[in-house]
């Protein structure tokens, strides 16, 4: 049976590089049977985590935020796979994905963690300027180690500057690939 996938899209724009490996990775999953839910959180009203340690996982809007997490929690609490597409900003993840990131925590509060575990997957894809992912990917390996998701991997895409660099490069076939091994 296909699985339940939700992309959170850190890049700002619509059509770049980021965008562009999400579109075949979700391509490759949709060809396997798995259902892609692709939220472009540039687009969004996401406000960052006020620490006030006020959310509870059972919550239909688990954060005491109201914005459009609301729109997230339930895709993320529901999903068997959370994708993190991102360009590389200053060696790590876009502040939109960061942001929304953080805001994850509200599924972790309150009577049973609704976050970590769960037989939940997750991957990575990436496009940069240069090739600096070291820092990001430490990042990204240690985080899926703390919120025991199994890391399927990660397509992590250099020498990409401008929208449409990447288009007809390798990245786009294996972010393809990654997505269709899903299932
Ligand atoms: C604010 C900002 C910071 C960036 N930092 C880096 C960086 O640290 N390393 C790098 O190789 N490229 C960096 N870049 C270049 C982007 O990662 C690159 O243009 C990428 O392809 C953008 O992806 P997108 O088309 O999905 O937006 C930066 C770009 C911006 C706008």
């Amino acid at each position: 049976m296909g699985k339940k996938i939700v992309i959170l899209n850190g890049s700002p724009r619509k059509s770049g590089n980021t965008s562009a490996l999400v579109k075949a990775f979700s391509s490759g999953a949709e060809s396997s049977g798995n259902s892609v839910t692709e939220f472009f959180l540039d687009g969004m009203d996401i406000h960052g985590c006020k620490g006030c340690l006020g959310g509870h996982s059972s919550r239909e809007r688990p954060c005491v935020q109201k914005d459009d997490m609301s729109k997230i929690y339930p895709q993320v609490r529901d999903c068997d796979v959370i994708v993190l597409a991102s360009p590389l900003y200053y060696w790590n993840l876009s502040g939109q994905l960061r942001t929304a990131i953080d805001r994850l925590f509200a599924l972790e509060e309150g009577e049973g963690n609704l976050l970590r575990g769960h037989g939940r997957a997750c991957a990575l894809l990436m496009a940069a300027e240069g090739h600096g992912f070291e820092a990001v990917f430490g990042y990204y390996k240690h985080l899926a180690k703390q919120l025991q998701w199994e890391n399927l991997g990660a397509v992590l895409a250099g020498g990409n500057g401008d929208i449409g660099d990447i288009s007809g490069k390798p990245e786009i076939q294996k972010a393809y690939e990654l997505g269709r091994s899903i299932g």
